[in-house]
């Protein structure tokens, strides 16, 4: 039987007492599934956090000690933490609730700054810890918990039905007629089981979109032959790394204790990596035989109406009429009601993303206005908040800039580091009106990209976002200033003021830009109205 090496103490009650006595750190999100991970053997051989030499081995040459690994697996952590620290010292890892899941002994402490090309889909701390664990307690999940399986209870499922040869199928997103036919047909070709093993690592408990999706592998698993197949959620994340990430992911597969691994064809969109599945498939053989696990390429299969069934892409006629569905189309055709052919998917299936995938109409939506001060955010609010108010439906909140300086964020001033807890904030808050169905109209100047992106990511788990820049140029605000603040700005009066002294990164695609020199605030808002209407959230006459 595959028996990996976990990280835990044999006695865990002694360690739970001597970590009193040490510094706590809460992990992130993420770093609560690399301990995990870490700890129960999924990335067995390693033994904790990589320390700069050992991050810089795997950035240059895919190894970690002497094994192959593909990606630096880190601790980041804030410079003020890091510097109440000395080199030895032993720390306790709590997780979000608290929980003592592992004591790390820290041996090195070092700068991110070197990492931050090499982990684009994490936002890293400025400092990291590198050294080994010892595991106390496993991380606790609420979702899914029959799905949740470690390495161990894997390798004991296998024993106990038998399976001797598994493919491990890595995967982020549902399963329909054509992966169920694929996957199998390459589980039956190696003579082996099926193991589907989706990446839902670090998602926000509130997700639609997860529930939906592991609900609907679920059904997908009724479709395979009886007792062929099983289902594993991994705690596995992107790290929006292409290649790397389905590199990490057979390692992971392997320490399941598979021997084949199939990569979906979808596991990292083109759009996030630049490749496809051949150029995959071709970059991917490059590291066969240093995984530890045999590689396995999908043989594509089509829908052939001719045939009324799935049948490989390879077999059929030169000129037969195939059935084709792009997933963007499923999903479309999802949200708009209408009907999906049953050679797609499944009625369960369809049910069960319907949830998610919602008409426009009947999802929430935020209205998140950016631009300089003056630029007329606030009066376009305004007027947008009286319209939809006018048209009914949805119950509305205006978060304007000044009102959540005033009730939300009052002790903030405007350095980066409080304009960017104060747009969360205001994310946040207007995440819960969304997910609930309400519409929250926002307006804060917003000058970093990258929390609009963050915030946008975060609202869009739960309905629509709506980006309006308020393109009013510096000249005609600072022309118009009607609080007096460009003068006391450019006087040196008011630091860190935006467009003067302080930096506004314009939004590069938002879905709708207003220059309000020479129109009234009701025409922007007006044409607000109409963008939403375009994009399907609201409904006019
Ligand atoms: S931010 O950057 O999004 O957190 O700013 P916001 O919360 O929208 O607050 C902007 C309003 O604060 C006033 N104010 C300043 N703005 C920019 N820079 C500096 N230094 C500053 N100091 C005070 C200003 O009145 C902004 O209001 P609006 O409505 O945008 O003109």
């Amino acid at each position: 039987m595959n028996t990996v090496p976990t990280l835990y103490t044999d006695d865990p009650d002694v360690v739970k007492q001597e970590s009193r006595e040490l510094a706590s750190f809460d992990l992130k999100r993420e770093q609560v599934c690399d301990v995990e991970l870490l700890l129960n053997g999924a990335f067995s051989p390693l033994d904790g956090f990589m320390t700069a030499e050992e991050c810089r081995d795997v950035i240059d040459s895919k190894r970690w000690r002497d094994a192959f690994w593909p990606v630096p697996v880190v601790l980041d952590v804030s410079a003020e933490f890091a510097g109440s620290l000395g080199e030895g010292e032993r720390i306790a890892l709590r997780d979000p609730e608290g929980v003592l899941v592992a004591v790390m002994t820290v041996a090195e402490i070092f700068p991110a700054d070197f990492l931050v090309d090499a982990l684009p889909g994490r936002q890293l701390s400025a400092m990291c810890l590198g050294g080994p664990l010892v595991g106390v307690e496993a991380p606790m999940h609420h979702d899914f918990k029959r799905l949740r399986l470690n390495p161990r209870e894997v390798a004991a499922q296998f024993e106990r039905l038998g399976w001797e040869k598994v493919l491990g199928f890595a995967t982020k997103r549902p399963l329909h007629q054509r992966e169920v036919f694929e996957t199998y047909n390459a589980a039956r070709r190696n003579e082996a089981n099926l193991l589907i093993n989706p990446a839902v690592g670090a998602v926000v408990p509130e997700d639609r979109f997860h529930y939906a999706r592991v609900h609907s592998l679920e059904h997908a698993l009724g479709h395979y032959p009886l007792h062929t197949t099983d289902l594993v959620l991994s705690s596995l994340y992107s790290r929006q790394l292409g290649l790397d990430d389905v590199l990490l992911h057979a390692i992971v597969l392997r320490n399941l204790g598979c021997r084949y691994y199939m990569v979906d064809a979808d596991y990292c969109s083109p759009g996030e990596t630049g490749f496809d599945y051949d150029s995959l498939q071709e970059q991917l053989s490059a590291y066969d035989d240093k995984l530890g696990i045999e590689l396995v390429f999908n043989d594509r299969m089509v829908h052939s109406p001719k045939r009324g069934g799935y049948v490989p892409a390879s077999g059929v006629d030169a000129g037969e009429a195939v059935d084709t569905l792009s997933a963007d189309e499923f999903v479309e055709r999802l949200r708009s009601g209408l009907e999906i052919p049953s050679w797609y998917t499944w009625p369960e299936i369809v049910r069960e993303l319907k949830q998610v995938y919602r008409p426009c109409s009947e999802q929430g939506v935020t209205v998140f206005f950016t631009g300089l001060s003056g630029s007329g955010k606030s009066s376009i609010a305004n007027a947008l908040l009286v319209k939809m108010m006018e048209m009914g439906g949805r119950p509305i909140t205006l978060l304007d800039g000044d009102i959540v300086r005033q009730h939300l964020s009052s002790e903030l001033g405007f350095s980066k580091e409080h304009r960017d807890i104060n747009i969360r904030r205001i994310g946040y808050v207007a995440s819960e009106i969304t997910k609930h169905g309400g519409m929250a109209i926002c307006a804060p100047i917003a000058p970093y990209a990258r929390t609009r992106r963050d915030v946008r990511e975060m609202i869009e788990a739960v309905g629509g976002f709506v980006e309006v820049h308020v393109a009013t140029s510096l000249e005609v605000c600072e022309s118009r200033d009607r609080k007096g603040l460009y003068a006391k700005a450019r006087a040196g009066i008011i630091k860190e003021f935006t467009g003067v002294s302080d930096p506004y990164e314009e939004p590069e695609s938002p879905e709708l830009r207003i220059d309000t020199h020479g129109i009234s605030p009701e025409e922007a808002a007006q044409r607000v109205v109409l963008t939403l209407e375009k994009l399907g959230y609201i409904k006019l006459g």
